[in-house]
Formats: C-alpha cells, structure tokens, sequence
C-alpha cells in the first residue's frame, strides 16, 4: 500500500466576488507557502473566479479545481462547463457528483460517471462525492446506498492518481451536524473494501469527509482510519477557518 497524502480541498459553491475571493485566497495562500503544510490543499471557487485564481496562486502548491463539468468537450450546451476548459483555465481538480447538483439537476450515478471520465480525459483530478439522505440513514441503508453510489460512479479505468472520494452525508452538509465518529469510520472503511474488491489499486484511493467539517471538528475527524482528508464546505471560505482544518491534517 502506497502512502496517501492528505487533501484538504474547499468547496465554495455559489459563493465568491473577484475582490473578496482573492483577499481569502492571498490569506490561505501566506499560509501555505510560509509553512509548506503536510496536507494538498484544493480551492475549488465558483468557475467565475477559476482562471483568475489559478494565475494568483501559481507557484503555491495550492491548487483549483471546478465544481461541475460537461461530459463534452465543447458543443452546444449553453451554461455548461467542460473539463477541457476547467484544466484550460489552469484548473487541476473538479468536483463530480455532489449531492447539491444530485438533487438540483437531477444527476444520476451513470452521468457522474461519465463526468468523471471527462476529467480524466481533460487531465482533471476526479472528486467524485457519495453520502446518504436522512431518510436513508434512518432506514439503516447508509452503507448499501454508498456502496451503490461508488460502484454506479467511479469508472473502471480510475486510479488513486486521477480520482478521489468525498463521502457528505446529506443531511450533515450546512447543518451543523455530523455523524459519529464511528459511523464515519464504518463508511470509510465500507467504501475502501468496496474499492479495493473491484480495482487493482483500489485500496489506495483517498477517501474524504465532507459536512460540517471545521476548525473544532477537524482533528478527531481526520485523525481516523480511512479518512484521507475532507471536502470543507462553508469553513472554506475564510483562510481563518480553512486554515486550521489544513494544519488539523497533520
Ligand atoms: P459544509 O462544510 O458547509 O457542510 O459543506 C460540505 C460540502 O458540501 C462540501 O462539498
């Protein structure tokens, strides 16, 4: 088994001014070079903000990723982002699968999957996210509903290089709430054996946490087994919150 590197990656979703963004981005950005910390660290902005953002942190070790991308590499998809144009504004990860373009847009396990081919194919590293609702929770069905999601979202050809898991319990993701500590584990490791059963490296993908990480959680989350990192949502958007949560990361 290879070592894995931690990724602390930040999600900003819709949220994000050209002014504003760059000052928290110029913060983190301090941080990071003065301390060269242990964990890969991911900006993930709205893709308003992407191309101006890559340019700003050149050099840093920081890195961009989008939040969406088209299957395509171009077309008549009005709105639509592909991977080619995320890695062409300097972009070197996406986000696939969240459960926020799940539930907005419909997307299903075969469309994340083919989205994640198309990072591939752009030269993107792939976050592709899982996690259960409440009610799926509640109904005793995490694990089949995640293990369902991994198998129905990553493709075959994925490798712990170009692909990464982030499991976000829905009903934890804004709300303040997590699971246990247990139970995130228990996830972890499902995902993980659910990996290494079907790929050849399979037990060295990176497998994030994600909802309600943040600067008093952090530690006892990443300290566990199998979490290789998170996927922060609204404590990415200031370096005064994000930062700990990379230092927590050893
Ligand atoms: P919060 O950290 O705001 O709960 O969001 C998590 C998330 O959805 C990251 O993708």
């Amino acid at each position: 088994m290879t070592t894995r590197r931690p990724l602390i990656a930040g999600n900003w979703k819709m949220n994000g001014l050209q002014e504003s963004g760059a000052v928290e981005l110029a913060l983190l950005q301090q941080r990071v070079t003065a301390t060269r910390p242990a964990a890969e660290v991911v900006i993930c902005p709205p893709a308003t903000l992407a191309a101006n953002f890559a340019v700003q942190v050149r050099g840093s070790g920081i890195g961009i990723g989008g939040q969406d991308c088209h299957v395509k590499a171009s077309g008549a998809h009005t709105g639509d982002i592909s991977a080619e144009m995320l890695a062409d504004a300097g972009a070197s990860h996406v986000i696939v699968g969240h459960s926020e373009r799940r539930a907005d847009h419909g997307e299903t396990d075969g469309l994340v999957r083919t989205k994640a081919e198309a990072a591939h194919r752009a030269g993107l590293t792939a976050i592709i996210c899982v996690g259960e609702t409440l009610e799926q929770r509640d109904a005793g069905r995490t694990i089949e509903i995640v293990s369902g999601q991994v198998a129905g979202s990553v493709p075959e050809a994925a490798t712990p290089a170009n692909t990464v898991i982030a499991y976000e319990p829905v009903w934890a993701i804004g709300t303040g709430r997590t699971p246990t500590e247990d139970d995130i584990a228990a996830v972890h490791a499902a995902i993980r054996r659910r990996l290494a059963d079907w790929l050849s490296q399979g037990a060295d993908f990176r497998i994030l946490y994600g909802g309600s990480v943040k600067p008093s959680n952090a530690k006892e989350i990443l300290a566990l087994k199998d979490v290789d990192g998170a996927l922060v949502g609204g404590a990415s958007l200031k370096a005064a919150d994000f930062w700990p949560i990379v230092e927590a990361a050893g």
